[in-house]
């Protein structure tokens, strides 16, 4: 089954169950400050969850489904395995107030298993439960709604870690979940469905409050079900990534069969995916925040082809072409090759300048950083292969003794509901300002695409068929 049949199924399959279809939103979230990136489906509809606002005022329906880009760094050292992404899109479907767990458990497995939706076996499967703990009782009416719809299923039951989402909890709504695994024809198995029944809200003080109400928020990631059901071992091998893989054997003269080089292939099709979308969502490489998460795919992208064949070529117009509309291409491809060019010039020498370091240490890499631009995590990676660690403590204080805070920089990403702070609130109105200021400037055709406001910065994303000069 294509990838695209997939993601029509699915729509299609909650469109006849009564859900409104909501287009993605982009990767960078509009309007919330307390993450970087849109890391799952149900992030656009916070405000609905919590209670904020009405589905049924906004989307004239409380049952909703949706297929969300979504991109996440915590899975970042795992890419290169058979099933771990950055970025990926997620099938989801939604009900703020509308249906509960039976019905969502219902759903699952009819769309799983029935021969007019995706048909798998059905004896492959076996669902989790939250088992319960001090603060959160066990969701045993999960179990037995699984045994209702799957009499032979087996439903284990685990803790927070695995069965209770988000993962470390945030200030929001959060409540138990139920996954759906699949068992593979090498007897592992693979999470493919997380069902999340939103029923509480976490506050500052860490104490959980019932909302009263169970909301669904579910999440199936598409690359990883398109490997079930195309039968492959791993993501990499589905039709979303075939083509990815073979422009990269082209653009480097080594072959993904060789076991050696998959891991290094995977996460160059991974990165580049990611850095192409992200692109697209308007981010552009820099030393901050978003910026410096894109950089640093980017720098990977480097080594790993570095590594591959030992040189570094810039322009990967086939590569690209493979994951974007031609449309997107231009753009997509000026970011990607300035950025590698601008890399490349630092990457050769800083590659020679590793070979000659006996021992690493935070300082060593810090210099690295500094000097040749290598991410930490790169660094780390190359030292990792030779059996050394670097001290993360040391390197930050480096860092901090050169003045360069900046809050994306070394592997910590924003996380956490931030608060609305007085400048917080400053920064709001002067979006609004901002964007007053560009339409007069620039003419009524400027339109707000996103913002995101921290303590620290304001971001405001606006459309406009130029670059602006320097006047403007
Ligand atoms: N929000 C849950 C997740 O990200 C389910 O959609 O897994």
């Amino acid at each position: 089954m294509d990838s695209k049949v997939i993601r029509q199924k699915f729509i299609d399959f909650f469109k006849s169950k009564g859900h409104k279809i909501v287009s993605s939103s982009s990767l960078v979230p509009e309007n919330d400050s307390s993450v970087l990136f849109t890391t799952a489906g149900m992030q656009q509809f916070k405000p609905y969850f919590v209670g904020t606002k009405d589905p049924v005022k906004d989307f004239g329906n409380k049952n909703l489904t949706s297929v969300q880009k979504c991109f996440r760094t915590s899975d970042i050292d795992l890419v290169g395995d058979e099933s771990h992404l950055t970025f990926f899109e997620m099938l989801g479907n939604f009900s703020i107030g509308g249906y509960g767990k039976k019905e969502a458990i219902g759903y699952a497995w009819e769309l799983m298993t029935s021969e007019d939706w995706y048909g798998l076996p059905q004896d492959r499967f076996f669902a989790t439960i939250f088992a319960g703990d001090n603060e959160i009782p066990a969701d045993e009416e999960s179990e037995k709604f699984w045994k209702e719809v799957a009499p032979s299923i087996e439903v284990k039951k685990t803790g927070r870690e695995e069965n209770f989402w988000p993962n470390p909890v945030w200030v929001g709504t959060c409540g138990p979940s139920s996954e759906l695994h699949y068992i593979l024809d090498d007897g592992s198995s693979i999470e493919v469905w997380n069902l999340v029944f939103t029923q509480y809200f976490h506050s500052e003080d860490g104490s959980f409050k019932d909302l009263g109400q169970i909301n669904i928020d579910t999440g199936m990631g598409l690359e990883r079900l398109a490997m079930i059901a195309q039968e492959k071992s791993s993501i990499f091998e589905t039709d979303l990534f075939w083509s990815i893989i073979t422009e990269i054997e082209k653009h480097t003269g080594q072959k993904y069969s060789e076991v050696a080089n998959q891991s290094k292939m995977r996460i160059i099709a991974d990165h580049l995916r990611a850095a192409v979308y992200l692109i697209v969502d308007g981010v552009r490489p820099s030393n901050k925040l978003e910026g410096y998460i894109l950089r640093r795919l980017l720098r990977r992208v480097a080594v790993k082809t570095f590594q591959l064949k030992d040189s570094l070529t810039p322009q990967l117009y086939s590569i690209l072409q493979t994951i974007i509309d031609v449309h997107e291409h231009r753009e997509v491809e000026n970011v990607t090759e300035q950025e590698l060019e601008r890399f490349g010039k630092t990457l050769d020498r800083g590659l020679k300048e590793i070979k000659k370091i006996a021992r690493i240490d935070g300082k060593l890499a810090f210099d690295l950083y500094q000097t040749y631009g290598f991410p930490l995590e790169v660094t780390e990676e190359l030292f990792r292969q030779k059996g050394q660690q670097i001290d993360h403590k040391q390197f930050e204080e480096e860092f901090k003794n050169h003045q360069e805070i900046s809050r994306a920089g070394i592997g910590k990403f924003a996380g956490g509901l931030a608060g609305h702070s007085e400048t917080e609130i400053k920064y709001h109105t002067a979006t609004h300002l901002l964007q007053q200021a560009l339409r007069d400037i620039l003419g009524p055709e400027v339109f707000q695409k996103g913002s995101n406001i921290t303590a620290e910065r304001l971001r405001f994303d606006f459309s406009f068929d130029r670059r602006l000069t320097d006047q403007e």
